[in-house]
């Protein structure tokens, strides 16, 4: 090997070394149960067990982070998808928004799931329990959308 691929080499090493020194943030905000998605909208328990395995992780404050978000340049990818996920659609934070909102984050929630978008590719391809069947993701848009009904009628 060339003197000089050798250095590079090892230029990349020092980098890859020093930036696991910068680390992301992985406390979870506080849960309060009450203002949560699954308190408010009380999905019947096989629709809130597929929400908990293929949303929470990204859209709620119970986010479990697995050992790769501790290296980085991957973990800052990770912690922004969070970041941004949790800043569109947070259902541990349900409660703060308005009816209007509600109904419009199920209509979203519906979309998203009718186009195959959710939950992010990158995120079954590491979590086998968030692959959802034809039968699950028609299960969560029919039930999303009942929820955008719901609140578009202000039924409680
Ligand atoms: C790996 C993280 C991750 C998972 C898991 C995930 N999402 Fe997302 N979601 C995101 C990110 C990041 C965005 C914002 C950027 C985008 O739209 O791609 C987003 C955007 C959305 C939006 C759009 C909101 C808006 O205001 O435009 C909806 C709705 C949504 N997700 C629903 C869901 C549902 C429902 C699930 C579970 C079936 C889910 N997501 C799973 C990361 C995730």
């Amino acid at each position: 090997m060339s003197k000089i691929i050798k250095w590079v080499l090892l230029g990349l090493l020092a980098v890859l070394i020093a930036i696991q020194f910068f680390r992301i943030d992985k406390t979870n905000p506080p849960v309060n149960a009450g203002e949560d998605f699954m308190a408010m909208a009380a999905p019947p328990a096989e629709v809130a067990e597929l929400l908990k395995k293929a949303c929470y992780d990204c859209h709620s404050h119970e986010t479990k982070y697995p050992w790769y978000t501790n290296v980085a340049p991957v973990s800052w990818w990770i912690g922004h998808h969070i970041e941004e996920a949790r800043g569109h659609l947070n259902f541990s934070t349900w409660k703060a928004y308005d009816a209007e909102k509600k109904a419009h984050k199920a209509e979203e929630c519906a979309e998203e799931l009718e186009k195959g978008l959710m939950p992010l590719k990158s995120y079954t391809r590491m979590h086998a329990e968030a692959r959802l069947s034809n039968e699950q993701r028609e299960r969560l848009i029919s039930w999303f959308k009942s929820v955008e009904e719901r609140e578009k009628l202000g039924v409680k």
